[in-house]
């Protein structure tokens, strides 16, 4: 079954205006939430949430912007429901669909969320797959652009594992038009398809000095990522030169920020001196997840 529903699998779900838009009314919602106003366009609608992996940041910013949209979200575990015992993805979407005006979904495979969607009479929202994580990409944008304006080429270091936040960041780079330069291990690059479609925008080395050269924003990133905990001490070792640590981000520019989606693992992909020193941003960037899919919630469900 195919629809024409506005869903937000990835990035390029939304046109490179329809995207700055969101970015400028997540500026405009953080600021009425701020001075206390109450604005409720989503009065009487349901957000359904299916978490297949962990989540903290996801799990708050869409049931706390539900509310203060005047609306309410329900959280569906796979365990309690018959998601987890076997029912077709088909058949749950089109259920719950037609009971609820959106739904948020954190999965494994893109596939499963592509079928979803494909099957969904309402809009569907990628909480994160292995693949991508657009979402984060919305509120790690509009902390740029609170810090330092305009996003347009600025250049941004990616250092650690070519992940689902980095194919995000990979696309966001192409959308948005900043450069972004990063450096993996060798055998932890991004996906090929991904960077070819972003060649314009992006650079990929093993060197982490040469990606964070002129940076305006260094980021990273957990070594392993949720599925992937069996790899955890092999990993340890592939990227233990990748850590973000004073040297490196003293190779950046010298007011670079330093952004991490969390949770972080200090000592690990960077140090306790990096993310919890001045250049940064990274709460201020976990505060905008609520901000940023707000605009995202009334642009979709509104
Ligand atoms: N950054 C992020 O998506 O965090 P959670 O896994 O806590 O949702
Ligand atoms: N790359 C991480 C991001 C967590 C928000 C993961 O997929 O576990």
């Amino acid at each position: 079954m195919t629809n024409s529903v506005q869903h937000f699998l990835t990035l390029d779900d939304l046109s490179p205006d329809t995207l700055q838009g969101l970015i400028d009314r997540a500026v405009e919602l953080k600021a009425l939430t701020k001075q206390g106003a109450i604005y409720q366009p989503l009065k009487n609608k349901t957000l359904a949430m299916i978490f297949s992996k962990s989540s903290t940041r996801t799990r708050v910013s869409f049931e706390v912007g539900m509310r203060q949209l005047g609306g309410g979200a329900i959280n569906l575990n796979p365990n309690d429901t018959q998601i987890g015992r076997g029912e077709p993805i088909e058949d749950t979407a089109r259920v719950v669909s037609s009971m609820v005006d959106g739904i948020m979904i954190r999965t494994d495979a893109h596939s499963k969320i592509e079928t979803f969607a494909a099957n969904s009479s309402v809009p569907v929202i990628n909480g994160l797959t292995d693949d991508y994580h657009p979402c984060q990409l919305l509120a790690d944008i509009q902390t740029f652009q609170e810090l330092r304006g305009n996003i347009k080429g600025a250049t941004f270091a990616w250092v650690g594992d070519g992940n689902n936040v980095c194919h995000s960041f990979m696309n966001a780079a192409r959308l948005f038009d900043f450069q972004l330069n990063i450096a993996t291990p060798k055998g932890f690059e991004p996906a090929l398809e991904i960077s070819d479609k972003n060649r314009s925008h992006i650079s990929i080395t093993n060197e982490s000095d040469a990606a964070v050269e002129n940076a305006d924003v260094v980021v990273t990133d957990t070594w392993a990522s949720m599925g992937q905990e069996d790899e955890k001490n092999q990993r340890k070792v592939a990227f233990a030169d990748f850590c973000v640590d004073d040297a490196l981000m003293s190779k950046a520019n010298n007011d670079a920020i330093f952004l991490h989606c969390l949770p972080a693992y200090r000592g690990m992909e960077v140090t306790a001196s990096v993310i919890d020193g001045p250049q940064s941003a990274v709460f201020q960037e976990a505060e905008n997840r609520l901000h940023a899919q707000k605009a995202l919630l009334e642009l979709l469900l509104g």
